[in-house]
């Protein structure tokens, strides 16, 4: 049974897990990011382990274009799972960031994410089958004052999910967004988030939410908490609380000591 997975930003934490999980489980990969050393190095690696086929395709994936070239680059094969997982964060009060930065987070997080699917999600459908993984966050809950570009980004890929999970379900693809809490990547470095309350407990693995979010695209899940007690939390406790007071305690977790 064909078994081939497209994983982005595969170079380096939950990514790089969620490709060592799929080969664990016997299908081949396409993988891409922006480090080709990275990504060479997981290819010999998963290779040896298991057997199956890994290709690499090493590029910016939030360069204008970037989305298009990823897709001409693996058009002629089929994609039964797609994993889009690249993305980032960035600490600070929005006025004070720089603004391009923040632009090319929503081109990664969001436009490339879209473009992907659209591409993809339209092979799928008219083959009848495939599943979409979208990695958004708790963060998708609640608005982030000091990130408030990225929490905004997450938002909408968890709309932009769920919704497209309904439409997908007339043609036999299933879509999932995973929500993680905080993990431990490369992530909280690039985001600049040393210092504050929210990764100060320490987080999950990158391997428990990869193969937690995995098995929940398998079971066609719609949304998917890797953590009990914030799954709890932001179902059950965090809808009934005023807005003003969930900003203001979001915005006290991203406070630096
Ligand atoms: N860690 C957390 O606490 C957490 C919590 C909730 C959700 N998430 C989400 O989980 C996903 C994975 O994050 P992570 O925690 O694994 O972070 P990470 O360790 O920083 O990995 C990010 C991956 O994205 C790739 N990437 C970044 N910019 C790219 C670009 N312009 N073009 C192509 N690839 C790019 C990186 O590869 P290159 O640098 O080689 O390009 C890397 O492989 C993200 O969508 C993040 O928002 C993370």
């Amino acid at each position: 049974m064909p078994n081939t997975a497209l994983i982005t930003g595969a170079s380096a934490g939950i990514g790089r897990e969620f490709a060592r999980y799929h080969a664990e489980k016997g299908g081949d990969l396409i993988i891409t990011a922006r480090r080709a050393e990275a990504l060479e190095a997981l290819k010999a690696e998963i290779e040896a382990a298991h057997g199956v086929s890994v290709t690499v395709v090493p590029l910016d994936l939030g360069a204008d274009g970037g989305a298009d070239q990823l897709y001409e680059a693996v058009k002629g094969q089929q994609i039964d799972i797609l994993i889009n997982n690249a993305g980032f964060g960035g600490h600070g009060k929005f006025i004070e960031r720089d603004l391009a930065e923040d632009l090319a987070m929503i081109q990664l997080n969001v436009d490339a994410l879209v473009a992907l699917c659209h591409h993809i999600g339209k092979d799928m459908a008219a083959r009848g089958s495939g599943k979409i993984l979208n990695v958004s966050s708790t963060a998708s809950y609640m608005a982030g004052p000091l990130q408030a570009t990225y929490f905004a980004t997450k938002a909408f890929v968890s709309s932009f999910s769920q919704a497209l999970a309904e439409e997908l379900s007339d043609n036999g693809v299933t879509v999932t967004a995973l929500e993680p809490g905080y993990v431990e990547t490369e992530f909280a470095e690039v985001a600049n988030l040393g210092g504050t309350g929210l990764i100060k407990g320490g987080g999950a693995t990158a391997r428990s939410a990869a193969k937690y979010g995995y098995d929940a695209m398998r079971r066609g899940e719609l949304r998917a908490i890797n953590d009990g007690q914030l799954r709890f939390m932001l179902n059950w406790v965090f809808p009934w609380l005023p807005n003003k007071m969930k900003l203001k305690q979001v915005r006290k977790m991203q406070e630096k000591a």
